[in-house]
C-alpha cells in the first residue's frame, strides 16, 4: 500500500505525516516535488509514484491574499485537485482531501449539513467548492472532508497569532459576532487515519463503495466566538489577568475577504458512517497546548 502525502509543512499535513505511516508505505511530496500550481507536472509524479492512496491536505490557505490572487488560488485549490483525482483514476488510486466551511455563506442558524446549499463569500471558499466539485465528477473512490478554524502549534493560525499579540501588548481586541468550532489539526488527522483504516478494510478501492465517498464534515464539537477562542487560549496559557480581551463586531474588523457568520458544520454524517467521535473543542485545545 503506498500513500502519497502532500502539503507535509501544513497544518494537517504535519500532523497527517506523523500519524498515517502505519497503514502503508508513505511517501510524501513537497512544493519542489509537486507544486501544485503547475497543473502540467501532477499527472506525471503520479504515474512515476502510482500510489494507492493519495492525501491532499496542501491548498492555497491565504484566504485574504486569495482576493488578489484568484488565478494561483484558482490553480491550487480547484484544478489541481481535479487533475489529482484524474491522475488517481489512471493509477486506481483513492484521494482523500480537505476543503472549508467558507462554501457556504454563514447565514444559516444552525450547523450545516454535507447536503446544504453552498454559497461561498470569499475568492477562497469559491476555489476550495470548484475543488470539491472537480474531485466528486471523476468517479473514483474520494473522501472530501471539510473542517473549520484549524489551529496547531506550527503554522499561521490563530492560536500562534494570540499567543504573540499575548507577550506584545496589554489589551487585544477580537471579534465576537462569527461563530464556529475551533479544530486541531491533529484531531482532524487522527480521524483521518481511523476513517482510511476503516475505508481499507472494506476493500475501499477494489468496491469503489458509495457509501464510503463524498463529502463529510469534521469539526471539533462545542462552539465559540474568535473573543471565546482567544479568551480560552490567554486562560489556558494563565495569561488572562495580563491583557484586557475586547469585543468587536466584524464590521469593526474589515478584511479583503468576507467571513461567514457561522461557521459550525453538523458532523452526524461522519459520525454515522465511520463510528467516530471528535474531542470538544476546549479539550482538544487544552491537549494542543500541552503538546510538543
Ligand atoms: N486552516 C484552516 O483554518 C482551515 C479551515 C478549513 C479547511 N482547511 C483546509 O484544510 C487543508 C489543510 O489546511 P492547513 O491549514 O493545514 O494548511 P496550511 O497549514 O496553510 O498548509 C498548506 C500546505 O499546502 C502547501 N502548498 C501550498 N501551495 C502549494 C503548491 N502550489 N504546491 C504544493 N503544495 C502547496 C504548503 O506548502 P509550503 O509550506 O511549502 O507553502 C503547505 O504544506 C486545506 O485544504 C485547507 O483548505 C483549513
Amino acid at each position: 500500500m503506498k500513500i502519497l502525502l502532500t502539503g507535509k509543512t501544513g497544518q494537517i499535513g504535519g500532523e497527517l505525516n506523523n500519524i498515517v505511516g502505519d497503514l502503508g508505505n508513505l511517501i510524501t511530496v513537497d512544493k519542489e516535488q509537486l507544486d501544485l500550481s503547475k497543473p502540467n507536472s501532477i499527472e506525471p509524479v503520479m504515474l512515476d509514484i502510482k500510489p494507492d492512496i493519495i492525501i491532499n491536505p496542501a491548498a492555497y490557505t491565504a484566504v485574504d491574499k486569495a482576493e488578489e490572487e484568484s488565478g494561483l488560488a484558482m490553480t491550487v485549490n480547484a484544478i489541481a485537485p481535479g487533475l489529482l483525482a484524474k491522475a488517481a483514476r489512471k493509477v486506481g488510486a483513492g484521494l482523500i482531501h480537505y476543503s472549508t466551511d467558507y462554501v457556504f455563506d454563514g447565514c444559516s442558524e444552525i450547523p450545516y449539513k454535507e447536503e446544504d446549499p453552498t454559497n461561498p463569500l470569499n475568492v477562497y471558499g469559491k476555489t476550495k467548492l470548484a475543488g470539491e466539485k472537480a474531485i466528486a465528477n471523476v468517479g473514483i473512490p474520494f473522501l472530501i472532508i471539510r473542517t473549520s478554524w484549524v489551529y496547531s502549534l506550527h503554522g499561521k493560525n490563530f492560536l500562534r497569532t494570540i499567543k504573540k499579540l499575548a507577550k506584545e501588548k496589554d489589551k487585544i481586541q477580537v471579534i465576537d459576532d462569527q461563530i464556529g468550532a475551533p479544530t486541531w489539526a491533529r484531531s482532524v488527522a487522527l480521524k483521518t487515519h481511523q476513517i482510511l483504516k476503516q475505508c481499507l478494510n472494506k476493500k475501499w478501492l477494489e468496491t469503489n463503495d458509495p457509501s464510503l465517498s463524498g463529502i463529510f464534515h469534521l469539526t471539533c464539537q462545542g462552539k465559540t466566538s474568535w473573543h471565546g477562542f482567544a479568551r480560552k487560549i490567554l486562560n489556558i496559557s494563565n495569561a488572562s489577568q495580563n491583557i484586557k480581551l475586547i469585543t468587536i463586531p466584524t464590521s469593526d474588523y474589515p478584511t479583503p475577504a468576507t467571513r461567514p457568520s457561522n461557521s459550525l458544520l453538523n458532523n452526524e454524517k461522519i459520525q454515522k458512517a465511520f463510528g467516530l467521535n471528535m474531542p470538544h473543542w476546549e479539550d482538544a485545545l487544552k491537549d494542543c497546548m500541552g503538546s510538543n
